[in-house]
């Protein structure tokens, strides 16, 4: 379904983006957005919408080991990615084909195959916008955790960031040990893999289990897998032990996938929204879904997970 704002402003850079700001109507929110893949939208949104069209990839720093990239919030995640692997640089890699803005991976501390773009991000830089006033955040101050950043809580719609610098290896070490990565790039005695390689694979396995969005509407994993205390996980292991799980600070991480697939959810309609028929985690628009198909369809499958197994799961996906 289409919504509609009052208003879209693009900026191409932090001058113009300067000059924008202080002719935006006082009373109106203000949400800045990236490529928008992470959003669901209730409805209309009463206020005015933001998007950063600021390019650019400037080589800032280099040693011997490491090459510091400054990019525009505007750059396309995966454009970035594909630069620094055609340079045979690592960092970006097990990253690849994500969806969505250099912007928003700052935001949303994006991650995948073993990888959370916070251990290549040495500084973000960003624009206050009530007041223009510049700041450059570090790594520490972006208080960085799963999928959680300083800009999705304390100063939740407080800035635009305007450029992202990440720190690339010139001399990769590759990062080959999660999930089926291994099932594409075998150990073997004559086996030397390149950064090219690990981006293909992972294209490879992405295309392979999640929708693409351009073709299937959905929002990539709509929740968060939950942590749940080691107690708790002890008491379920005993009764599912196939249960998939990766031990993490302060518990236990278990893959919403698997707890809403056991659900029966998987391949499951409810009205125009569906669960994807190879990943139970992707919620996608079968076509014409409303917010509130939607909506209802994240609300029946939290309840079936916590009534199954007592553990509550949240939206990764904003609700706007
Ligand atoms: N599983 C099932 N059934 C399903 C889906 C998953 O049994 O329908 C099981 C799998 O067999 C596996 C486990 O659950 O044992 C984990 O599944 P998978 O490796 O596919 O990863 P995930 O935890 O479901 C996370 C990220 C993805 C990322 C993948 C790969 C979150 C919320 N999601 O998914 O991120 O691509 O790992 O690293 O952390 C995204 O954020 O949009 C996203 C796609």
């Amino acid at each position: 379904m289409d919504v509609h704002a009052h208003l879209f402003y693009e900026y191409e850079s932090e001058e113009e983006l300067l000059q924008i700001l202080p002719q935006l109507p006082a009373d109106q929110p203000v949400l800045h957005i990236g490529a928008g893949s992470n959003l669901l939208f209730s409805g209309d949104y009463p206020g005015i919408i933001l998007h950063s069209a600021i390019r650019g990839i400037e080589t800032v720093a280099e040693t011997a080991d490491n090459l510091l990239l400054r990019v525009g919030a505007g750059e396309v995640w995966d454009d970035f990615v594909a630069y620094t692997v055609s340079r045979g640089l690592g960092g970006a890699e097990n990253l690849s084909l994500i969806p969505g803005e250099v912007g928003a991976s700052a935001v949303q501390n994006i991650g995948a195959y073993g990888a959370e773009v916070k251990d290549i991000i040495t500084q973000v830089e960003a624009i206050e916008l009530t007041t223009g006033q510049r700041r450059t955040f570090s790594n520490a101050e972006c208080q960085y955790a799963y999928r959680q950043s300083i800009f999705k809580n304390q100063l939740k719609g407080r800035y635009a960031i305007t450029y992202v610098t990440y720190s690339l290896c010139r001399h990769p070490v590759l990062n080959l040990d999660y999930g089926n990565i291994r099932a594409v790039l075998p150990i073997t005695p004559s086996a030397t893999y390149t950064v090219k390689d690990v981006r293909d694979a992972i294209i490879a396995i992405r295309n392979e289990k999640l929708p693409d969005p351009a073709l299937l509407g959905n929002a990539g994993s709509f929740f968060m897998n939950p942590v749940v205390p080691t107690a708790q996980f002890q008491a379920l292991l005993q009764e599912y032990p196939a249960m998939p799980h990766y031990v993490v600070p302060g518990g236990v991480k278990i893959p919403a996938g698997w707890l809403i697939d056991q659900c029966g959810w998987k391949g499951k309609s409810l009205g125009r929204a569906g669960v994807h028929d190879r990943q139970a985690l992707v919620l996608v628009n079968r076509g014409g879904a409303t917010p509130d198909e939607i909506m209802a369809l994240s609300d029946a499958i939290c309840q079936s997970v916590q009534k199954k197994f007592g553990i509550t799961i949240h939206p990764e996906v904003n609700f706007i």
